[in-house]
Parts: structure tokens; C-alpha cells; sequence
């Protein structure tokens, strides 16, 4: 591809995208470049998306993110997403685990609204299933 003249004047900083199929949507990408995090824009993406899959009559969302992405997991279950299953060697090549995490759209709240913890706790029994998926690269969501 040519490469376009001029210097190069803005710069990407966040991503999300969101897979919305019947009345089930995931959660695809979800990223905000390093200098930016921590003031709220990952927060507010994720709510654009979830308000989007709102609109489109998803009830449940998913999403997979990293055993040891603990920040994320905080942004996930601080919204409602609770984990029902890991996902083993899903990231590759370093074959870190993920969680699989679910939102219920049908609950009575704002899309992307902040929740107790209470609110946000697994249901028993449902944390540790296996789940099985195909393996995505290591950074993706
Ligand atoms: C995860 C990510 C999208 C969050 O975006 P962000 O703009 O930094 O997050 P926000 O400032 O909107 O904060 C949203 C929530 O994240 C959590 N959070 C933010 N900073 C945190 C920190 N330092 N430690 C723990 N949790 C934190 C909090 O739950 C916060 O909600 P609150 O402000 O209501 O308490 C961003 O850190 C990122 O892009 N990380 C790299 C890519 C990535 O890991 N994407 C997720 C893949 S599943």
C-alpha cells in the first residue's frame, strides 16, 4: 500500500467491537491505549457497546479476557459480568487461560451501569466450568 505524504497527525487510541447475532452478542476487542487508561474511556466504550447490543434485542453478552488481566476483569464484573467458565490455552502462543464472562441484558438496569459486588457475583456452581472454544492470539480481547 502507498503510504499516505505528510506526517501523520492523530492517533488511534481506543477499539471495541462487539459480534451481535439473534438475541446473543460478544464482546470482540476491547482497548484503550496506555496513555489514555484510567479516566473513564474504556468504561464508556463498553457501555456504548452494550447499549448498542440493547438496541438490538441481545439479552446476553459474552466475552473472554485474560486470567491475568485483573483490570479488566474489574471493568467486566463492576458491570455486571459474572465468569461461567475458563477457556484453557486459549490465548496463543503463551496458551494463558481465559475467562469466560456473561452479562444478562434483561436485567433491570442502564446498559454499561456500574453495579454492587453483590450484584455481581457468580452464580454458584457456574465459575469454574470448562468451555470449549478455539484458541485466539495472545492480545486480541
Ligand atoms: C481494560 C481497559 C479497556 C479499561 O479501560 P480504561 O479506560 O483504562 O478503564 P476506565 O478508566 O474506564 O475504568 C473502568 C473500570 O476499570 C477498572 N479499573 C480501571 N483502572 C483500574 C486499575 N488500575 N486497577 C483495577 N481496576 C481498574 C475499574 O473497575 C473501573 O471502573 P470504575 O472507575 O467505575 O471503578 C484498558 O485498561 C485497556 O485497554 N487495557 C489493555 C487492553 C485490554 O486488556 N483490553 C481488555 C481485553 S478483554
Amino acid at each position: 500500500m502507498k503510504p499516505l505524504p505528510g506526517r501523520m497527525t492523530a492517533a488511534a487510541v481506543l477499539v471495541c467491537g462487539l459480534l451481535a447475532a439473534g438475541t446473543q452478542a460478544d464482546v470482540v476487542t476491547l482497548a484503550v491505549t496506555a496513555t489514555r487508561q484510567g479516566q473513564g474511556t474504556g468504561a464508556a466504550l463498553l457501555a456504548a457497546l452494550l447499549a448498542e447490543a440493547r438496541r438490538r434485542g441481545t439479552t446476553e453478552v459474552f466475552l473472554e479476557v485474560r486470567v491475568d488481566n485483573l483490570r479488566a476483569q474489574q471493568l467486566y464484573r463492576s458491570r455486571g459480568f459474572v465468569q461461567i467458565g475458563v477457556r484453557h490455552g486459549y490465548y496463543q502462543p503463551s496458551g494463558a487461560d481465559a475467562l469466560v464472562m456473561r452479562l444478562d441484558l434483561t436485567a433491570q438496569r442502564p446498559a454499561g451501569a456500574r453495579v454492587v459486588p453483590d450484584a455481581a457475583r457468580a452464580p454458584s456452581g457456574s465459575s469454574s466450568g470448562d468451555v470449549p472454544a478455539g484458541p485466539a492470539p495472545d492480545g486480541a480481547r
